[in-house]
């Protein structure tokens, strides 16, 4: 018979399948803010024409607009750093839950918006959305690395990032002025955010608490053991137990760790450093710009029906997210965070081309869009799925909520930069905007490959030990901090 450490439970599929309803909410708010703009702007212009007799200045609305998307990002980043404060007093499961609370209210200001006639509550939702959403950011993938089997850990990582793709396709449909994307039905797209929240909250209450929390944090080894049976389908859960007992135990040694000591321990330096360079490598590498800007890039790429390209950009996202969700498993995260980079630096190389050539050649412009697709499909196949769930698999449960904090500020903090900067950018370099993302890329490829270690298949704890020893690191030389830290270490 089998073990049953890989097996796909139903109990196992309704806690992933709750607990990514966030990753769902978190992608369609992403994307819902683009495609509906123009009639936004109308209605802000409409309101202020009414309140204060005059029609808004081009200047000021823009400003406007640029508070309504980027205020997403500010909540994104309050929240994820708020990850910590919840999971360790509430639980994860129960944390998830009680998040909708923001959801639904985030649903009711932008959805009355317009009857209010009130730009402001929107402004408001939206920061109450980001928040929800970079809550989700820290919860999600906590929540399904610790409910998984150490087997199925890497591929039902990847389902946040599956989550998060198709809330951005559904949003870039649904944002269609044929759908809702219209001067009367828009206040319905943004409020649609209700429907999710509501299954989240119908689905949780039948789905476990971590199994990991309940042992470690709340010490009910009896609870654990009865949940780790059903998730896991099986009456055997001992090596499950005792993975998560050895971790318990080296908790006693290294206890609580807050954010200042993963910056100040020797032992946590080195993969805190990896953990936020890694969610820099996903926020700078350039996607987002294709996410906001696409439609724009089309155009000036001179192709025809660039909204088709953006929602075929979406389609290839999606597409790719699965692929990677079957081979993540098989070929390790370090190689296709490598293979990501470094297909996302050939494709800005390829756009380059295209954006140069086009007025000598017309056909460059459909190059241009093999070059978008591919793009999209790199990041898809490393820095999209990776950055996250390496994250939960270069700590164990001591630093871990305090990582993910640090992780998820990071990745909101470049998300911010990037949605504000790159109009400024791509004003200053033209076509060549892309060429800083390919020196980035390759930048974040060189680091990747001298300092991100393998961590397929290996608990938490060889990770650990890997970090501590130094042989993780493939042609590191060692600084003196880490021999301080070999020091340290031998003392305890
Ligand atoms: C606001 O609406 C008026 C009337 O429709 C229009 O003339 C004006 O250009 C609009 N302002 C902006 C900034 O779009």
């Amino acid at each position: 018979m089998e073990s049953g450490r890989g097996k796909m439970t139903a109990q196992l599929m309704l806690a992933v399948g709750g607990a990514v309803l966030g990753s769902l909410q978190f992608g369609y708010n992403t994307g819902v803010i683009n495609a509906p703009q123009k009639v936004i702007e109308e209605f802000y212009n409409q309101t202020w024409h009414n309140r204060y007799g005059d029609y808004i200045s081009p200047g000021t609305l823009t400003t406007l607009w640029a508070l309504s998307v980027s205020i997403f990002s500010v909540g994104g980043m309050l929240g994820s750093f708020s990850v910590g404060l919840f999971v360790n007093r509430f639980g994860r499961r129960n944390s998830m839950l009680a998040s909708n609370v923001l959801a639904f209210l985030a649903a009711a200001l932008m959805g009355f918006s317009k009857m209010a006639a009130s730009f402001e509550m929107l402004v408001l939702g939206r920061f109450v959305v980001g928040v929800y959403s970079g809550l989700s950011t820290g919860f999600v993938p906590m929540y399904v690395g610790e409910v998984s089997p150490t087997a199925l850990r890497g591929a039902l990582g990847t389902l946040h990032q599956l989550g998060v793709v198709i809330g951005i396709l559904i949003a870039q449909v649904f944002g269609m002025d044929l759908i809702m994307g219209s001067e009367n039905l828009w206040p319905l797209l943004l409020g649609f955010t209700f429907v999710p929240a509501l299954v989240q909250c119908i689905l949780l209450p039948f789905a476990p608490e971590s199994p990991r929390f309940l042992l470690i944090n709340l010490n009910e080894e009896n609870k654990a053991k009865s949940v780790l049976k059903k998730l896991r389908g099986t009456t055997d859960v001992s090596s499950d137990l005792q993975e998560m007992k050895e971790e318990s135990r080296q908790m006693m040694q290294e206890k609580k760790v807050t954010i200042p000591e993963l910056f100040r321990s020797p032992m946590y330096r080195q993969p805190i450093l990896i953990a936020v360079v890694l969610q820099l490598s996903q926020q700078l590498s350039g996607i987002n710009a294709v996410f906001y800007y696409s439609t724009r890039i089309f155009e000036k790429s001179g192709v025809q029906q660039p909204v088709y390209a953006t929602i075929g950009a979406g389609v290839v996202n999606t597409a790719f997210t699965v692929v990677s969700l079957f081979i993540v498993e098989r070929a390790g995260r370090r190689t296709l965070h490598l293979i990501g980079l470094g297909g996302m630096a050939g494709c800005a190389i390829l756009m380059t081309i295209a954006l140069a050539l086009l007025d000598q050649m017309a056909w460059m412009s459909y190059v241009s869009i093999i070059a978008i697709f591919g793009f999209v499909a790199f990041f898809e196949i490393g820095p999209g799925p990776i950055p996250w769930f390496i994250v939960a698999e270069l700590f164990s449960q001591g630093p871990r909520p305090a990582a993910f904090a640090v992780a998820g500020l990071s990745n909101w903090t470049s998300n911010f930069i990037v949605g504000m900067g790159f109009q400024y950018v791509e004003e200053a370099c033209g076509a060549y905007v892309f060429i800083i993302f390919m020196v980035l890329l390759i930048l974040f490829f060189i680091f990747t490959y001298f300092k991100v270690p393998e961590t397929k298949g290996r608990t938490f704890d060889e990770i650990a030990s890997g970090f501590r020893q130094g042989g993780a690191l493939q042609g590191d030389n060692k600084t003196p901090d880490e021999f301080h830290g070999l020091g340290a270490d031998s003392q305890v």
